[in-house]
């Protein structure tokens, strides 16, 4: 189990990254959702012992982790957000150089532990090949093989499955759910998505704060009976806005057809009770912060369109500028 309690990062500004999160993360693949700058890359670069957290506390199975990063860095693997390759490098040169950095080396050797680690994340086919010559997804699963190496207790992947093509994506699944068996992989992203489809259990962070710590099937429960869909012009969108969560709306034969929340007030004429999602219960639970548009747009990356580049703009949970 990890366990972090209280954590805090405050970084010259100030900016408050972290305001007091704990959290709970049993073995198994465990999810933290949330929007950009939700503060999901400082709580992970704190875990890696890279960056120091202004308070707070952090134990891995009952052993304070932040009195001696280094023995923790020995039982950990990490996959920064933006993980640098040297392009020029065939893969498995690569990942001999990440291995030598780490300090791992295996029982019979760094070439047979290259071996082994390519094997496992279905590269060996292309060992030989330059990084360069890498799709995205590629690159996520050598991110993937330095991780593992030395078989850590804790996995901790920063949104491995941002930019990578529906085929990738489901491929980099299945290797995720594999690594979870028997350690704590705890995986951030911004895609409702990748917990729906790997995470057991999962929390929602917002402007450094957690908003929920629960489980898919919870996360939908709690909202069950309150979500309505129904077509609506583009001005008459405008106006359900005024009184409605909108946690989804798409353009259909012309029209919106659009997804709200109605707990306590009568949902639009013409709208049908529909059953809750997660990513409906991720714009509900979320509040203000959520934002729906852009996670649209990843959705149908995931569903079988191509990713359209992530946007920056802050937005509004119903996906209108801020
Ligand atoms: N080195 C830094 N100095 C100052 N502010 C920072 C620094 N790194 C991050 N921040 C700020 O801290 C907040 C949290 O950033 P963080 O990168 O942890 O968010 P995130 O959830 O990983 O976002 P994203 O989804 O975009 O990767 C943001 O407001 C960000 O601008
Ligand atoms: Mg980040």
């Amino acid at each position: 189990m990890l366990v972090l309690r209280d954590l805090v990062k405050v970084y010259p500004g100030p900016v408050t990254a972290l305001q007091g999160v704990s959290l709970d993360v049993p073995e198994g693949m465990f999810g933290l959702l949330g929007p950009n700058g939700a503060g999901k890359s400082t709580l992970m670069r704190i875990l890696a012992g890279l960056l120091e957290p202004t308070a707070g506390s952090v134990a891995l199975d009952g052993e304070d982790v932040l009195a001696d990063p280094a023995a923790l860095r020995a039982r950990l693997g990490y996959l920064p957000q933006d993980f640098g390759f040297y392009p020029h490098l065939t893969g498995a040169a690569m990942l001999a150089h990440l291995l030598a950095l780490k300090g791992v080396v295996g029982r019979s050797g760094t070439k047979a532990l290259v071996a082994e680690l390519l094997d496992r994340v279905n590269l060996t086919y292309a060992a030989d090949r330059r990084v360069k010559t890498y799709s995205g997804g590629m690159r996520q699963r050598l991110g993937i093989a330095q991780a593992i190496a030395g078989d850590p207790r804790l996995v901790v992947v920063d949104e491995p499955t941002a930019g990578l093509d529906p085929e990738e994506r489901l491929r980099f699944y299945h290797l995720l759910a594999e690594l979870a068996e028997g350690r704590i992989v705890l995986l951030s992203t911004h895609i409702v998505e990748d917990v729906a489809v790997l995470c057991p259990r999962f929390a929602m962070i917002q402007q450094g704060r957690l908003v929920a710590q629960t489980t898919p099937a919870e996360a939908r429960a709690s909202i069950e009976g309150t979500m309505y869909e129904g077509l609506l012009s583009k001005g008459e969108l405008a106006s359900v806005r005024l009184g409605h969560r909108v946690t989804q709306s798409m353009l259909f034969e012309g029209r919106h057809r659009v997804r709200i929340h109605a707990r306590g007030v009568a949902a639009p004429a013409g709208f049908v009770p529909v059953r809750a999602t997660l990513e409906d219960a991720y714009f509900v639970l979320g509040g203000a912060g959520g934002r729906p548009a852009e996670a649209r747009i990843e959705r149908a990356a995931a569903v079988g369109a191509t990713a359209a580049p992530a946007t920056s703009a802050p937005a509004t949970s119903d996906g209108s500028p801020r």
